[in-house]
C-alpha cells in the first residue's frame, strides 16, 4: 500500500470523511496505520506519556522522538507531527527553522500549530517553502494559561466570530487541513462551510469533514475524559485484569508453567 499524500488528502473534502486518530509510538501506529488516513503525533503526549499538567511543558526533543516512531511504524497514512509550545510562534523564521527539523529528524510529511489570524503569515511563510501545515483553532490547549481551562469555545457572538475569522485566516493562508477544538455545532458547520480545505472535528460535532480523537482516549485507558470523547473499549480495565492475573500467578507459582519453561535434554 502506498503512503497517502498531502494533496490527496486535501481533495477528500465533500468526497469522503477523513479518519484521523493520535499516535506516539512505533506498535501503536502499526495497528492504527491500516484503518487511518493521517496519523497526528500530538503534543497531547506531553499528558498522556509524559505526566504532565499542560501541553505547554513539551520539547521539540519529544515531539522529534515519537515522530520518528511513528513514522517507522507506518506506511499508509500521511503522519503529521504538533509543532510543540514555544517553537514556532515568535516568528515565521523560527517556526520554518522548527518544522524544517522535525521533518528532517522523523520522516513526517506535516506540522500542525496553533493559533489563527496570529498565525497566519506564519502558516503561508511555511507553505511557500514545501512544508504542508496543518492549522488548529476554536480551543487551543496550549493557549491554556490564556484561556483559564478547556471550555468549549463559541458560546457568544464575538467568540463565535473570532473563530470563524481565524479559520479563514489560517485557510488562505494555504494550511491543508485544519482542525477545531472544543466548538459549539453552528460554528463547526459554518466553517467547514467557509473554508477551501477539509476541517477536523474534536468536540466540533459531526458537521466537520473529518474527526480526530486522542487514541488514547477513545481506547479507554483514561478515567476521566471530556464529554465528546467516546470510548470504543476499556483498556484501563483490561490493562488491570492482565496485571491482577500475572501478579496472582507469580504470588502462587503459576507463572511460568511447562510452557514458558527452558530445559535442556538430557
Ligand atoms: O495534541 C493532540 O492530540 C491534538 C489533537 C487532539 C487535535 O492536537
Ligand atoms: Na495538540
Amino acid at each position: 500500500m502506498k503512503r497517502l499524500t498531502v494533496p490527496k488528502l486535501r481533495e477528500m473534502k465533500g468526497r469522503e470523511p477523513i479518519v484521523m486518530l493520535t499516535a506516539y509510538t512505533m506498535r501503536m501506529a502499526q495497528l492504527l496505520d491500516p484503518h487511518c488516513d493521517i496519523l497526528l503525533v500530538g503534543d497531547s503526549l506531553g499528558q498522556v506519556i509524559y505526566g504532565l499538567p499542560t501541553t505547554v511543558p513539551v520539547t521539540m526533543e519529544m515531539m522529534c522522538a515519537h515522530g520518528a516512531a511513528v513514522v517507522r511504524g507506518s506506511w499508509h497514512s500521511v503522519v503529521a507531527v504538533d509543532m510543540p509550545f514555544g517553537s514556532y510562534e515568535a516568528n515565521p523564521q523560527q517556526a520554518f527553522e522548527s518544522a524544517a527539523r522535525i521533518l528532517k529528524e522523523t520522516g513526517a510529511a506535516a506540522v500542525k500549530l496553533e493559533g489563527g489570524e496570529a498565525m497566519a503569515e506564519t502558516i503561508a511563510f511555511l507553505t511557500a517553502r514545501g512544508i504542508p501545515v496543518i492549522g488548529h483553532v476554536g480551543l487551543t490547549p496550549q493557549a491554556v494559561n490564556m484561556l483559564g481551562g478547556y471550555r468549549a469555545r463559541g458560546r457568544d457572538e464575538a467568540e463565535s466570530d473570532k473563530i470563524l475569522a481565524d479559520a479563514r485566516a489560517v485557510s488562505e493562508a494555504g494550511c491543508f487541513l485544519l482542525v477545531l477544538e472544543g466548538v459549539m455545532e453552528e460554528i463547526a458547520a459554518e466553517a467547514t462551510r467557509a473554508v477551501a480545505c477539509p476541517t477536523i472535528g474534536i468536540g466540533a460535532s459531526a458537521s466537520c469533514d473529518g474527526q480526530v480523537l486522542v487514541t488514547e482516549d477513545m481506547m479507554g485507558l483514561f478515567e476521566r475524559t471530556p464529554r465528546f470523547v467516546k470510548r470504543y473499549d476499556d483498556l484501563a480495565g483490561r490493562v488491570t485484569a492482565a496485571a491482577a492475573a500475572y501478579a496472582d500467578e507469580v504470588r502462587n507459582r503459576g507463572f511460568p508453567g511447562e510452557e514458558q519453561i527452558y530445559r535442556s535434554k538430557k
